[in-house]
């Protein structure tokens, strides 16, 4: 997820208007940002890792300029490097392109490019797009060479291309990821999003999936996937800036919350293959995984509780015994890691202080290190041995979400791999998995009655979340996010533990979150729900789309019919909108809550 942004209009208006678009737009992606102008005597480049502040200091005496593209990256394939930085060019400096997205077939592709002679000079998935244009004439027709190029790509994306030979045009494609054509007097504008382009029009047209658009200073046509001129809308935004950079929701909280779908299927994109999981996606090879005898997952927060829904998946799918500690006391603990022992690491930005100290003593200990992170380049990622990115795109909000969901996926096809390396292949559980995705989209569409039920949890002042299995796990992290940002005080429970100790707590009217994915122990869970109610408690469940309707609880948020190890990433959506919901009623600040920091880099 990164931010693009387009000009084609009057000599020098390129550069400071791109300029201005990717500091707008540096909320997608901050890891590094450069900008190509397509002038008749080649294209000209300035690209930088970091900030859009230190493109400033490299973009020197560039010509202003009347068409180019910039882009600020949120790294994928490739680390944050200069070299890594968007825009890429063709072999001669004739083409550029900027990306947002996954190419996922571009191995294959370079590999091809390569044999014909092609020079890259950068990791990125995006740098044989200029070299398939270059390849099918980009130099003479670049509309032509960019219809033939998508007929290779694979993924989903959405990239924009210039050509010196004709500096009055910018060329989009939109593949799943989105692309806007903002429209101006006498220039044009290409954008990510709204944000980029609202300072100088309100005027805009949304490109739909598959659409190739020619856009020029006083025109634009687009085209669909069959290659047809079509029309479509011209909309005009009311969105103030600030608005726009949340997608024009009230918060980065429910943006990122509304985002997952998407970022579901750019975490799950290339990683499975008909009814398998594609191990080399995975960060180690086939026999680095059949070696694994014990698993350790080290993590906290949110992440932490991702690795609990791992442990279940691995040790249900693969026979694997693993355990999961909160970071900050495994690294205290003088903690046993066995040889063979895998040692996981699971961290949104790979910057967390306690999750880094566990890898660095796991290596002092001779042990394999693997991270699961969200942020390419982060020093997790450099200093384990092996890295797997969930490709969530940024999370702005405090709160994590989407992070999670994906941090979950990522666990579930590392359980299927390391299943099927172990002569136990779940082809259902991989179908799926595919499904996931478009059933996000559903559960989204869905969410009233939690709106309904948050305004009521608003006003209370404790909240119980109970589940068994995967379910608990998943209730540790609705309370934690009800927690950090709405201050009700919430507290997870295992359903079974509650007549232990908790079930003292229930009286008339206590709100009760049941969580009830885990179809094949329903009956168990019931049973300790049935007694809550018994003192009066009041019981939500957000329940399986299996399961009978006339379950004994007072309110039913329903999942869509999924595979009942799917159901999981399903439902943590509810949980997340709940918390969000009661925040926002109770005015809270919703994305910076009170005593939190996005990334925690002290101990
Ligand atoms: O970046 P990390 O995933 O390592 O962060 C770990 C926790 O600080 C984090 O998950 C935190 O619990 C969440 N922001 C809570 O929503």
């Amino acid at each position: 997820m990164c931010g693009i942004v387009g000009f084609v209009g009057q000599e020098a208006g390129a550069l400071p208007f791109i300029f201005d678009g990717l500091k707008r737009l540096e909320y997608r992606g901050y890891d590094s940002a450069g900008i190509a102008l397509a002038l008749p005597e080649g294209i000209v480049l300035r690209k930088s890792k970091g900030k859009i502040t230190l493109l400033q200091e490299v973009l020197g005496s560039l010509p202003p300029g009347p068409c180019g593209i910039g882009h600020t990256r949120w790294a994928t394939h490739g680390r944050p490097t200069d070299q890594n930085a968007h825009p890429h060019t063709d072999c001669h400096g004739e083409i550029a392109t900027v990306h947002n997205g996954i190419i996922e077939n571009f191995q294959e592709l370079r590999d091809e490019l390569m044999a014909d002679g092609h020079q890259f000079s950068s990791d990125t998935d995006t740098e044989v797009i200029p070299h398939l244009l270059e390849a099918y004439g980009g130099n003479q027709d670049l509309v032509l060479a960019v219809r033939r190029a998508e007929e290779r790509l694979k993924g989903a994306y959405a990239f924009l291309a210039v050509s010196s030979h004709e500096p009055d045009k910018v060329v989009a494609v939109r593949r799943t990821s989105p692309l806007l054509i903002g429209l101006g007097q006498g220039e044009n504008y290409l954008a990510s999003d709204f944000s980029a382009f609202l300072a100088a029009t309100r005027r805009a047209v949304v490109l739909e999936n598959g659409d190739l658009a020619v856009v020029t200073p006083t025109s634009y046509t687009v085209m669909d996937s069959e290659g047809h001129s079509v029309t479509r809308p011209e909309i005009e935004v009311d969105w103030d800036i600030a608005q726009a950079e949340r997608g024009g929701y009230q918060h980065f909280m429910l943006k990122e919350i509304m985002e997952q779908p998407e970022a579901w299927s750019d975490c799950l994109l290339g990683r499975l293959d008909g009814d398998r999981v594609v191990v080399e996606e995975l960060g180690l090879s086939r026999e680095e995984w059949a070696a694994v005898s014990r698993i350790q997952i080290v993590a906290a927060g949110t992440a932490y509780h991702a690795g609990l829904i791992g442990k279940a998946l691995i040790e249900r799918l693969a026979r694997i015994t693993v355990t999961v500690d909160v970071a900050s006391e495994f690294r205290y603990q003088d903690p046993l890691v066995e040889p063979g022992t895998l040692v996981i690491a699971i961290s949104q930005s790979g910057e967390t202080a306690d999750t880094l100290a566990c890898v660095r003593m796991a290596r002092e200990m001779g042990r394999k290190t693997y991270a699961i992170t969200n942020t390419v380049g982060s020093t997790l990622a450099r200093e384990s041995d092996d890295v797997v990115y969930t490709h969530a795109g940024p999370e702005i909000a405090v709160a994590s979400t989407k992070a999670y969901t994906t941090q979950i996926l990522v666990l579930s096809l590392i359980a299927l791999a390391l299943a099927e390396i172990r002569g136990m292949p779940r082809p259902d559980i991989v179908r799926g998995l595919r499904e996931v995705p478009a059933l996000g989209a559903t559960v989204l569409s869905r969410m009233d009655p939690v709106k309904a039920f948050a305004q009521k949890l608003a006003q209370n002042r404790d909240v119980f979340y109970v589940g068994r299995g995967m379910d608990w796990a998943l209730c540790m992290e609705g309370q934690l996010k009800l927690k950090e940002i709405s201050y009700i005080h919430a507290e997870a429970y295992a359903a079974g533990e509650l007549k232990h100790g908790t079930l003292a707590l229930i009286e008339e009217g206590t709100p009760v979150v049941a969580v009830i994915t885990e179809t094949a122990i329903v009956d168990k869970t019931l049973s300790n729900v049935l007694e809550v109610k018994a003192r009066g408690g009041e019981v939500w469940g957000i329940v399986a789309g299996q399961l009978p309707k006339n379950i004994p609880i007072d309110h039913r948020i329903d999942l869509p019919l999924a595979h009942p190890l799917t159901s999981l990433v399903l439902a943590a959506v509810p949980l997340q909108l709940l918390a969000y919901w009661a925040a926002v009623f109770r005015g809270e600040d919703v994305d910076q809550p009170r005593n939190l920091a996005k990334s925690v880099t002290v101990e």
